[in-house]
């Protein structure tokens, strides 16, 4: 059992190279139970870490959640990637933290950026978005320079996604 304890120690880190197992099979693992985020390889999340924007959520030295994001820089776009949260740790702000800490940090890094957020019908944060500052955006109104560079908008609006954005 995970915990019923709410004052249970959870620690928010940057992401290093020695979390990149635990990390892919979490968000595998959502993947597959929920949808409510996609599969990715390690070559990505490599690229989240080496940009200092990959946080976790450590509980007795396990990865109970992460958050990560991309960096789109011909259009001065960043995107919120991969929010996951146990399910056995959910409901106790932990998800929250993680956001906090990565938006600082895209704040501090790439202030008066855009910040993108895709959000299907599965997922579970847009509370969280919107707490943050994030607003239902329509794919109409994205800049056509993040549109090209993303080259996914079309899959993304075909499949139902909500599209939040932001200035950081
Ligand atoms: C989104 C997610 C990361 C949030 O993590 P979290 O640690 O539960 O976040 P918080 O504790 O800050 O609470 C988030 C919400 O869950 C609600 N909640 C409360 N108890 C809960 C529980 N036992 N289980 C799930 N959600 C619960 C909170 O009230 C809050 O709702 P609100 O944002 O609508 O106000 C987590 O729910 C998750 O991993 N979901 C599946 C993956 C997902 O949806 N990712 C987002 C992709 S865009």
């Amino acid at each position: 059992m995970a915990m019923q304890d709410s004052s249970v120690k959870v620690t928010i880190k940057l992401a290093g190279t020695a979390n990149v197992g635990q990390i892919l099979k979490l968000i595998a693992g959502e993947a597959k139970a929920s949808g409510a985020v996609t599969r990715i390889g390690k070559a990505e999340l490599d690229k989240w870490i080496s940009n200092g924007l990959s946080y976790v959520a450590i509980h007795d030295g396990q990865v109970i959640g992460h958050e990560g994001a991309n960096v789109w820089p011909q259009s001065r776009f960043v995107e919120l990637r991969s929010a996951v949260v146990n399910k056995e740790y959910r409901g106790r702000g932990i998800g929250e933290k993680l956001n906090g800490r990565l938006m600082l940090k895209l704040h501090s890094k790439y202030g008066g950026w855009h910040a993108i957020a895709f959000v299907n019908s599965a997922a579970r944060s847009r509370g969280m978005l919107e707490r943050a500052g994030f607003a239902a955006t329509p794919a109409g109104a994205l800049p056509e320079s993040y549109v090209r560079e993303n080259g996914n908008i079309d899959y993304i609006v075909r499949h139902g996604y909500t599209i939040f954005t932001m200035i950081v």
